[in-house]
């Protein structure tokens, strides 16, 4: 017999396959390299204060502390993660049942997952070739139909900056039609690369960011949302009334000073070059077909031995995430940047595999 809640639950929420996070898909293992953590705790400060009152309604200090590491003057509003921020975003500009998102695949998962959720379509127009960049024209010829535009830069789950060109020319094409997000999460293994000035030129776009990457902080929920007043406006009714537990907001403060960001870049360099030393340590193996320039935390590897080389990893306790669900990236497996000991016990895990057969 079909319960309540089954026909209580829109059609909309009842097609909705729960999204598949690291945390959600679990499995046992020793080194977790699935989720583009930082593998180690970095400690920024400690608090012993009492938490009987609710926070901040919107947290001032974090929002004047992130404008400030990002040395901006566009609005910032902290949120509980970069996913609040794309469900946030959704459900702000976007009317159920009649609204569209555009996205370019293969990406980040949860825009579509937030659009199906509101029962908002999503309209794709594929990243191209082997590069991985936006089809400039196809975008700005399907923007009309859609109201926000999620683009990842650097991508995840391919590596890859999006061209700073390309990114100008679509916030151009579509100023009258959509909102340009522009989803930052791992731009600071890329810094230079930021698109925030672009703000201030481009009232469609919307750069989010979070202190869940590069700040290790994936356990403090994090994000933010940057953009100008006139979109601010809508964002912040639909806010949730307390968005950043106090404990969090304590931590993100800490995280935010001079020597907290300090303790970040030193970290992120650490991440980098235990990247660089990986794909030389690995890039000889004939059986890999390609390693994928990475502006991130991760490394996206093809080789037609993907399930045996994630399930080889596996058996070895290295949790890593296996791509081929998405069509584009048929024969990839992505391995999050842990620290560099973890990094030389995989890389000579990887150069023992001996390749079987298909
Ligand atoms: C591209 C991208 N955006 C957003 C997020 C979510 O980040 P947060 O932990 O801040 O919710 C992730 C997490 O993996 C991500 O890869």
């Amino acid at each position: 017999m079909t319960s309540l809640a089954a026909k209580l639950a829109p059609e909309s929420i009842k097609k909705l396959i729960p999204y598949q996070s690291a945390r959600r898909i679990g499995g046992e293992g020793r080194l977790w390299l699935n989720a583009n953590e930082l593998e180690h705790g970095v400690h920024y400060g400690t608090h012993t204060d009492d938490y009987n009152r609710y926070p901040d309604f919107l947290p001032h200090d974090i929002a004047k502390a992130y404008q400030k590491y990002c040395k901006t003057d566009v609005p910032a509003v902290a949120v509980r993660g970069a996913d609040e921020a794309i469900d946030l975003l959704v459900r702000t500009f976007c009317k159920p049942g009649a609204d569209k998102i555009l996205i370019s695949s293969p990406t980040y998962a949860m825009y579509e997952f937030c659009a199906d959720a509101m029962a908002v379509e999503t309209i794709d127009v594929p990243l191209k070739g082997d590069l991985f960049q936006l089809d400039v024209e196809g975008i700005v010829e399907k923007a009309p139909l859609a109201k926000i535009i999620f683009l990842c830069s650097p991508n995840n789950p391919t590596g890859n900056l999006l061209s700073r060109a390309d990114i100008v020319s679509v916030l151009e094409g579509t100023q009258q039609e959509a909102l340009v997000v522009i989803d930052e999460a791992y731009i600071e293994f890329e810094l230079a690369e930021t698109v925030v000035d672009l703000i201030a030129t481009y009232p469609n776009l919307i750069v989010i960011r979070t202190l869940s990457k590069a700040f290790g902080l994936a356990a403090v929920r994090c994000g933010f949302i940057l953009a100008n007043e006139d979109v601010m406006e809508f964002v912040l009714k639909l806010i949730p009334p307390y968005p950043m537990p106090d404990c969090s907001a304590k931590i993100v403060l800490d995280a935010l000073s001079p020597e907290g960001i300090d303790i970040a870049i030193k970290s992120t360099l650490e991440v980098i070059e235990a990247k660089h030393t990986f794909i030389n340590a690995i890039k000889e193996n004939q059986w890999i077909e390609k390693i994928y320039p990475s502006s991130t935390n991760f490394v996206l590897i093809r080789t037609h031995q993907k399930a045996q080389l994630f399930n080889y990893l596996k058996e070895h306790g290295v949790v890593t995430r296996n791509q081929s669900h998405e069509p584009a990236l048929n024969n990839c497996v992505r391995i999050t940047i842990g620290s560099s000991e973890s990094m030389i016990e995989v890389a000579q895990l990887i150069n023992q595999y001996s390749v079987s057969p298909l």
